[in-house]
């Protein structure tokens, strides 16, 4: 199929045209770089650089394209507290900008990047799709109101479209992992302490209702995630839009995580206890059952170990590298 990848500079977008690539369809990227990085782009992929609201109408028009992968958006939960203007215009504006083009340029098919952020605070795990969706945050309301506008466009004009719904990605693909300007997730932060690029990895609270006090949360690997993608892609249906739980269903503390990380790494890790970090829920498990029954989709690489194992041969070399840089001027 012919592709538009929004946000293929970015770390889940860039797996995902890569994967896409690799089996068979054709790609084009549109990236701005504001969070995104030049070098993740595959190779093979046509690359347009803008801002997706100002480059999206032309990009479609005459390009005769299938389908729109839709990754480009804000996705800090901290950061939307603090400037939710910025998400509403980015996620919400921008996103009926791009669904406005494709039906003007006939263009049928999506998969919409969404997030865990749309149910807020569960009331049991794991969280099957029809849980309620209360977000406590700008980020799962942007994300969540884009499902809304995703739902009538499809009722009304016939698209077909697949949301799916990330639980914590982790991990790394043939040299493209998590290497975001600001890092604000765990398992990358707590790397780069092993690195020795941080000091220690502070755990925000350790008084949660969970068996060693800290958050548990639901990691998925890069690939199984990119492979999912192309799943929804090849599946989607006309006038229907489906919604998916992507997790590997097991939830890890925090604590486990950095003792994972100190297996893996062999480095002691220092950590300490800090205040917990507002937002944030105290489990978060998903139930992906759904996709696996309807598309077939079948995790391999769901055990923590093989995440934290490809995000530090990922991280370790970027570290080297940026070494070998500093070494060098
Ligand atoms: N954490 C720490 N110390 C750190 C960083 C994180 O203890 O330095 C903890 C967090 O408090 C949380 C867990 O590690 O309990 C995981 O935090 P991340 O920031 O890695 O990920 P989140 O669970 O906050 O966020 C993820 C996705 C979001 C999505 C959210 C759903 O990255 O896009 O799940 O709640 F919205």
């Amino acid at each position: 199929m012919k592709l538009v990848v929004t946000g293929g500079a970015g770390y889940v977008g860039s797996v995902c045209a890569a994967v896409l690539l690799e089996a068979g369809h054709e790609v084009t990227v549109i990236d701005d770089f504001s969070t995104g990085n030049r070098d993740a782009v595959p190779a093979g992929a046509t690359l347009v650089e803008g801002s997706l609201a100002d480059v999206i109408d032309e990009t479609l028009a005459g390009g005769d394209f299938d389908g729109v992968l839709h990754f480009a958006a804000r996705s800090l939960v901290g950061e939307s507290m603090v400037v939710p203007h910025e998400y509403w215009r980015d996620n919400m504006v921008t996103s009926l900008k791009l669904l406005d083009a494709m039906r003007t340029h006939q263009v049928a098919q999506l998969v919409f990047s969404s997030t865990a952020a749309t149910y807020g605070e569960p009331e049991t795990v794991p969280i099957t799709e029809d849980m309620p969706t209360r977000p406590t945050n700008p980020y799962g309301a942007t994300k969540l109101s884009i499902d809304y506008a995703i739902t009538s466009y499809c009722q009304a004009y016939g698209m077909g479209a697949t949301s799916l719904r990330y639980f914590n990605v982790a991990g790394a693909h043939d040299a493209i992992g998590e290497n975001h300007k600001t890092e604000t997730h765990l398992i990358p932060l707590v790397l780069q302490v092993a690195l020795g690029h941080r000091e220690k990895i502070m755990i925000f609270g350790d008084d949660w209702p969970t068996s060693d006090g800290t958050c548990v949360r639901d990691y998925i690997h890069i690939r199984d995630l990119a492979d999912a993608h192309v799943l929804a892609l090849e599946t989607n249906e006309p006038g229907t839009h489906r919604i998916y739980n992507l997790g590997s269903g097991d939830g890890y503390s925090v604590r486990e995580v950095i003792e994972m990380c100190r297996e893996v790494t062999g480095h002691p890790i220092p950590a300490e206890v800090a205040p917990r970090r507002a937002g944030d829920p105290a489990v978060l498990i998903a139930s992906s059952a759904k996709i696996q029954r309807e598309l077939g989709w079948n995790p391999t690489r769901t055990h923590l170990r093989r995440i934290v194992e490809d995000a530090w041969a990922y991280t370790s070399e970027l570290g080297e590298r940026s070494h070998a840089t500093r070494a060098s001027r």
